[in-house]
C-alpha cells in the first residue's frame, strides 16, 4: 500500500507544483491534453500502467473469528487489493474433517470483512502448481500470503513451497490469542460441564472459561490447553480495526445492540440490513455480565473485547460501543443522535416485548424503533448446536490440533509485525 499510494501523492504534488510554477505553459498544455486526457504525463497514464498490487490469502475460515480478520487486515496491508480463497467443504472434509460452517455461510463471513476486495470460492486446500499458475495468470496475483505458523500437507510437504520457490510468498505474523480450536474447546467445555452438574460449581467454572482465563478445575482436573485464551486486548488492535470516522453532519444514525457472540453469517446479514436504513451504523455490544444474565451462565463464549473486534471488522459497521447498556435510554439516543433503533427477528432475545422492562421502551415510545426481518435463520445457539451434535468428532480433531497449537506456543519466539 505504502509505496504506490505514496508515489501517487508525489505525482499529484509534482503536477500541482509544475502548473503553479509555469502558469502559461501549464495552461497551454492543459488545453492540449484536455481532449486526450490519458496522455497527461503526471496523472492517469502512469497510474494506469502501474496496476495495483494484488495479494492472495486462502483459508477455511471455519468458525471465523477476529484472528482471521486480523490476518486479512495484515495481508491487505502488503498490497493494494486483497483476494481471498475460501476452501470448499469437500476439501476441508478431506483434509481436516467436517467444517462447522458450510461454504455459503463462510463466504458471507469473508465477504463481510472490510479488508477483503474479492473472494474466490471453492479454493483448493493446498496451492498446487496448477492453481498457483491460475492465481498469477487469471487473477493477476502478485503475492501469496500466509501466517508464520507452518502449514504442512498430509504428505509432510510445505503447502506454500511452490509460492516460495517462485519468490511470490510473503509472511504475516500469526494473531495471538485465539484460534478456532480454542473456541471449539470453549464450547465443548460448556457442554461437558453441563453434563457433570453436581460435582462442580457451575457458574464460577463457566464464567472462568467464558472469559478464557481458567487454568484448572477445582477438583484438580487439568484443563486441556485449548481452553486457555492467549488473547490480550490492546488499544492498538482496536485502533487498527476501527474506521476512525465520525458520522457526517447530516448522517442518519442507526443503532443496533446485542451480544454478537460467535459472530456468524446471521449477524452479518442483520448488520447489512441495519446499515441500509441509514448512513452510519452504531453497534452496541453488551457486556459479558449482561450476556450471562440474559442468555445463561455459559455465555458468552467470546468475551467483550473479542466480540467487539469481530463486529468492528465487519464492513457494514461504522462504530461500536464496547459494553452497551441493556436499555436504550433517551440520554443515549440524544448523545449519539440516533435516528433509528433496530432489532432482528431471529435474535435470541425475542421475548423482550413480553418482559416487564422492555429495553426498547424509549425508542418505541419515540416512534423510532423497527424490527428487521432477518433473512438468515442462524443464531449463536445454532452454531453451538452444530458443534455439540458432532461432539465426538470435534473432540478428537481438537485434541490433535490442540497439541500442535500447544507446540506452537511452547516453541514460539518473537516475530516482528503487527
Ligand atoms: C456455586 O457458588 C455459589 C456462590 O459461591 C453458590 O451460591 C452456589 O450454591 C454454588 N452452586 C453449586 C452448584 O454448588
Ligand atoms: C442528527 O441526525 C439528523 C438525521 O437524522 C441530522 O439531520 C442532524 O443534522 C443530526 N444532528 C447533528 C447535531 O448532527
Amino acid at each position: 500500500m505504502g509505496s504506490s499510494s505514496g508515489e501517487a501523492v508525489l505525482e499529484r504534488h509534482a503536477a500541482v507544483k509544475w502548473v503553479v510554477g509555469g502558469v502559461i505553459v501549464g495552461v497551454s498544455l492543459l488545453g492540449l491534453y484536455s481532449s486526450s486526457y490519458n496522455l497527461w504525463p503526471f496523472g492517469n497514464r502512469r497510474r494506469r500502467n502501474k496496476r495495483p498490487i494484488r495479494v492472495y490469502m486462502d483459508g477455511c475460515f471455519d468458525m471465523m473469528h477476529y484472528g482471521h480478520c486480523n490476518a486479512l487486515r495484515q495481508a491487505r496491508a502488503l498490497g493494494d487489493q486483497l483476494i481471498v480463497g475460501v476452501v470448499s467443504d469437500a476439501e476441508i472434509i478431506a483434509n481436516k474433517g467436517p467444517p462447522v460452517t458450510p461454504l455459503h455461510e463462510r463466504l458471507i463471513m469473508v465477504n463481510a470483512v472490510k479488508w477483503v476486495d474479492e473472494v474466490i470460492p471453492e479454493a483448493p486446500y493446498a496451492i498446487t502448481e496448477e492453481f498457483m499458475k491460475k492465481l498469477f495468470d487469471e487473477y493477476n496475483i502478485d503475492y501469496i500470503i500466509h501466517g508464520d505458523d507452518p502449514c504442512v500437507l498430509p504428505d509432510g510437504t510445505d503447502a506454500y513451497a511452490h509460492a516460495k520457490k517462485a519468490g511470490r510468498y510473503k509472511q504475516i505474523k500469526r494473531t495471538e490469542g485465539v484460534s478456532s480450536t480454542d473456541i471449539v474447546g470453549r464450547m465443548l467445555l460448556c457442554v461437558r460441564e453441563r453434563t457433570i452438574t453436581d460435582s462442580h460449581n457451575h457458574s464460577s467454572l463457566q464464567r472462568q472459561f467464558s472469559n478464557g482465563r481458567g487454568q484448572k478445575f477445582e477438583d484438580g482436573v487439568v484443563a486441556s490447553g485449548t481452553r486457555v485464551s492467549h488473547f490480550l486486548p490492546t488499544s492498538r488492535r482496536i485502533v487498527q480495526f476501527s474506521n476512525g470516522r465520525s458520522p457526517g453532519p447530516d448522517a442518519r444514525i442507526v443503532y443496533i445492540d446485542g451480544a454478537f457472540d460467535l459472530f456468524h453469517a446471521g449477524h452479518v446479514e442483520i448488520l447489512r440490513l441495519a446499515r441500509d436504513r441509514g448512513d452510519f451504523l452504531l453497534v452496541g455490544i453488551h457486556t459479558d455480565q449482561t450476556v450471562s444474565a440474559t442468555r445463561g451462565l455459559h455465555r458468552p463464549i467470546m468475551n467483550l473485547h473479542e466480540r467487539s473486534l469481530s463486529v468492528l471488522a465487519c464492513r457494514y459497521v461504522d462504530e461500536v460501543i464496547i459494553g452497551a447498556p441493556w436499555e436504550v435510554s433517551r440520554d443515549m439516543i440524544t448523545t449519539f443522535n440516533i435516528s433509528l433503533v433496530v432489532h432482528g427477528t431471529t435474535a435470541e432475545n425475542t421475548d423482550f416485548q413480553k418482559e416487564q422492562s422492555n429495553p426498547y421502551a424509549v425508542p418505541i415510545s419515540m416512534g423510532i424503533f423497527q424490527i428487521l426481518d432477518s433473512s438468515l435463520d442462524i443464531t449463536t445457539t445454532t452454531i453451538i448446536r452444530r458443534i455439540v451434535s458432532n461432539h465426538e468428532a470435534y473432540q478428537k480433531r481438537n485434541e490433535k490440533k490442540g497439541e500442535s497449537e500447544k507446540n506452537y506456543y511452547e516453541g514460539k519466539t518473537h516475530v516482528t509485525g503487527d
